[in-house]
């Protein structure tokens, strides 16, 4: 399998100028919005607080454009916050390597544009209706609009790459973007299936999700000269990261706080969505247990399955057996870091694959 695919198991032995903006700006880029969202998460603001506020602006000056509807669904999507993960993962192993240029900024701008895009699709696809405590912009703005400007967000990062100008970083973002995109045809290819296993679950997740992670991590070792051998431990870090990440949205998915997680519970039910608390809950349950998940998966999700499907995967153990496994990716990736010289960035690094695994929002 060649290199750009992600596979699992992921292994992770212990590791041992800018060129300006395009000018393809037309319009002038709107001011913050008044409501506008702490741009990255409280621990890590004391290391890259204001390099984040670098991103939030580049993010803010790429998305002009002179189609006011673009601007306003991407300022809708954009203004809404987020927790702005993949940047900052890119910022941590920039920094950790010792990078001390500019580039960095842009570049994490353009991650946060590429997961912008895959989530005003993932909305369309998944038919949600809620998304960073409000409305997702396909029900605000309806789909073909959400479709649209996802669109013009993808390509407007890929503008921007072109015009940083260099070659493993564009090659590193689009494997990420063509992989993201094959993981969620996999996933689209296996709704309303309950017989998917774990290693089913694992190949979709480390595509749709723990690719742009895995990208993140190994653009800031890039940017660093780091090593090769730093650099693939980064990489493995992200997917780990990212794995736990998404094994962790999943189980949020049941029993989070909607108000904390700014997402309707209960999406992937109402799609069809085989995530690993029903498929533990199916194996590790009575044949009666099964047969409600199996049923629920099968039968399109209706909304009177949610509550019974949650006291099956609660009585099974299967959120809890999710959280461990979300633990276990957590401390893999915190493995990848072996060997990393002490600084902040790496104390951050730390502390990022901790919140990932064990999260609430
Ligand atoms: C949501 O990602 C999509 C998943 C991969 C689960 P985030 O949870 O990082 O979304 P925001 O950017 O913080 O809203
Ligand atoms: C992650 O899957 C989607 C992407 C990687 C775009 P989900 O469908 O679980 O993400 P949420 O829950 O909608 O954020
Ligand atoms: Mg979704
Ligand atoms: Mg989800």
């Amino acid at each position: 399998m060649d290199e750009t695919r992600a596979t699992h198991p992921i292994e992770c032995p212990a590791a041992g100028g800018p060129r300006g903006r395009l000018a393809l700006a037309r319009g002038t880029p709107a001011p913050p919005p008044p409501d506008a969202s702490p741009v990255t998460l409280d621990f890590l603001k004391p290391v890259i607080g204001p390099g984040m506020a670098e991103v939030d602006q580049a993010l803010r000056e790429s998305l002009a454009s002179d189609v006011a509807l673009i601007r306003q669904v991407a300022d809708y999507i954009i203004g809404g916050g987020g927790k702005r993960l993949r940047p900052a993962l890119l910022l941590l192993t920039a920094g950790a390597t010792g990078y001390s240029g500019r580039e960095h900024y842009l570049l994490a701008a353009v991650l946060e544009m590429i997961h912008t895009a895959t989530l005003l699709h993932d909305d369309v696809v998944d038919e949600s209706s809620l998304r960073r405590g409000r409305a997702t912009a396909n029900a605000t703005f309806g789909n073909a609009t959400a479709v649209l400007v996802g669109d013009f967000l993808h390509s407007r990062a890929f503008q921007l790459l072109v015009g940083v100008g260099r070659a493993p970083v564009l090659r590193i973002v689009s494997d990420a973007t063509n992989v993201i995109a094959e993981g969620e045809v996999l996933q689209l290819m296996s709704s309303g299936r309950a017989n998917v296993d774990e290693s089913a679950y694992l190949e979709v997740i480390q595509r749709k999700t723990a690719k742009l992670f895995e990208a993140a991590a190994r653009l800031g070792a890039v940017l660093g000269d780091a090593t090769p051998e730093r650099e693939d431990a980064f990489a493995r870090y992200g997917m780990h990261l990212g794995t736990a990440f998404q094994i962790m949205d999943d189980v949020l998915d049941y029993s989070g706080d909607a108000a904390a997680i700014g997402k309707n519970l209960g999406d992937d039910l109402a799609e069809g969505k085989m995530t690993l608390p029903l498929i533990r809950a199916i194996q590790r349950g009575s044949a009666e247990d099964a047969a409600t998940i199996r049923h629920a998966v099968e039968g399109g999700g209706r909304l009177t399955d949610f509550r019974p499907v949650v006291d099956v995967l609660q009585r099974t153990g299967a959120l809890a057996y999710a959280r461990d496994r979300a633990a276990e990716q957590g401390r893999l990736a915190r493995a990848c870091l072996d060997g990393l010289a002490p600084s902040p960035y790496a104390r951050n690094l730390l502390d990022l694959a901790s919140f990932a695994a064990d999260r609430a929002y």
